[in-house]
């Protein structure tokens, strides 16, 4: 608990990055863990976590970024997309490991919920992902 409290009253955000410092690759995979972990509405993990390591790439990033220096000095750069259609992409299989009738019980409401209805849609990928990145 106290480890938790000592986080979060410690967390910044930080501006600048030594940009000789690579997070290693098992670190990387460690960090995406911790994010699709993070609660989804309906189990339907909307995101979708893009690591880019093409200097080049992260070069043109920074520019449409207004230039901000740590979009390439950071150690990594993770891009944290929202699929806004997820529901509608086969979302029993979010409910594989439970019993049949609960797959077709929340197939169901999913569909109630989402279906047609495009700023729910858009409102909780961006909340899922917002979750996701604190995570
Ligand atoms: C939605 C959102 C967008 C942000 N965008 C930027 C950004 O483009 N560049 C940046 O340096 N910090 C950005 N920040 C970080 C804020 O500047 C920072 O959280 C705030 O100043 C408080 O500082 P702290 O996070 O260190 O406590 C963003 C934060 C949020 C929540």
């Amino acid at each position: 608990m106290t480890d938790i409290m000592t986080a979060i009253a410690e967390r910044r955000s930080a501006k600048r990055f030594d940009p000789s410092v690579i997070i290693p690759e098992h670190e990387l995979r460690a960090i995406l863990d911790a994010g699709r972990k993070a609660p989804t509405a309906f189990n339907i993990q909307h995101w979708r976590f893009v690591v880019v390591s093409d200097p080049e790439l992260r070069k043109q990033i920074r520019a449409v970024s207004w230039d901000q220096p740590q979009v390439e000095e950071a150690g990594a750069l993770i891009i944290l997309c929202a699929d806004f259609k997820a529901w509608d992409k086969n979302p029993a299989r979010y409910w594989a490991a439970a019993p049949e009738n609960m797959q077709t019980t929340y197939e169901g409401m999913i569909r109630q919920f989402y279906d047609g209805n495009e700023q729910f849609q858009r409102d909780e990928g961006i909340r899922s992902c917002g979750m996701a990145a604190y995570a």
